[in-house]
């Protein structure tokens, strides 16, 4: 059974993003607004945010946390590992309805039971993820998706203008 929550209304949540990154030249910002953006408008979500592609000490691509909302946070996530590492390294949107039968799922909380994220690209590559965490099971549907999809498209638009 899936639990309730009042469905987004993700063409709202668009042109808020398109109006706050609007003529925004740097990138901290408007991720930072995002995050917050989101948090505020999906119900049933108890983190979002980002983790950003970067170079550990030896060079190695890692994820490394990012502007988010929600309680403190795994900082570093190793490429290809937890959903986070697999959207990243495969380049692919991950929709999880049970975290806990996920192999290598991180617990970043342990009131966590759902989960997606969704690669945002900059200069043709991945960049980073969007993180959107539930402690609903099964919270993400097909539409949210799409809608979140969307809104990863806007703003690597926008973030395809910053410096
Ligand atoms: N659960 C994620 C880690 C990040 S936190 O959820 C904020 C994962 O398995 O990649």
């Amino acid at each position: 059974m899936r639990s309730s929550h009042s469905t987004t209304d993700y063409r709202l949540l668009a042109s808020q993003l398109e109006a706050l990154s609007e003529g925004e030249p740097a990138w901290l910002p408007l991720i930072a607004n995002a995050s917050a953006l989101l948090f505020e408008a999906l119900d049933g979500i108890n983190w979002a945010g980002f983790y950003l592609v970067q170079p550990d000490e030896t060079g190695t691509r890692e994820l490394v946390l990012g502007p988010f909302q929600g309680k403190a946070a795994c900082t570093h996530i190793a490429w290809e590992r937890g959903v986070c590492g697999t959207s990243a390294a495969t380049d692919s949107i991950q929709r999880v309805d049970d975290v806990h039968a996920f192999p290598g799922h991180i617990a970043c909380d342990a009131a966590s039971s759902s989960e997606i994220v969704i690669p945002v690209h900059r200069n043709g590559a991945v960049w980073g993820v969007l993180d959107i965490d539930s402690p609903l099971p099964a919270r993400f549907s097909p539409e949210d998706e799409a809608g979140l999809a969307a809104f990863v498209r806007i703003l690597e638009t926008a973030l395809s203008r910053t410096r």
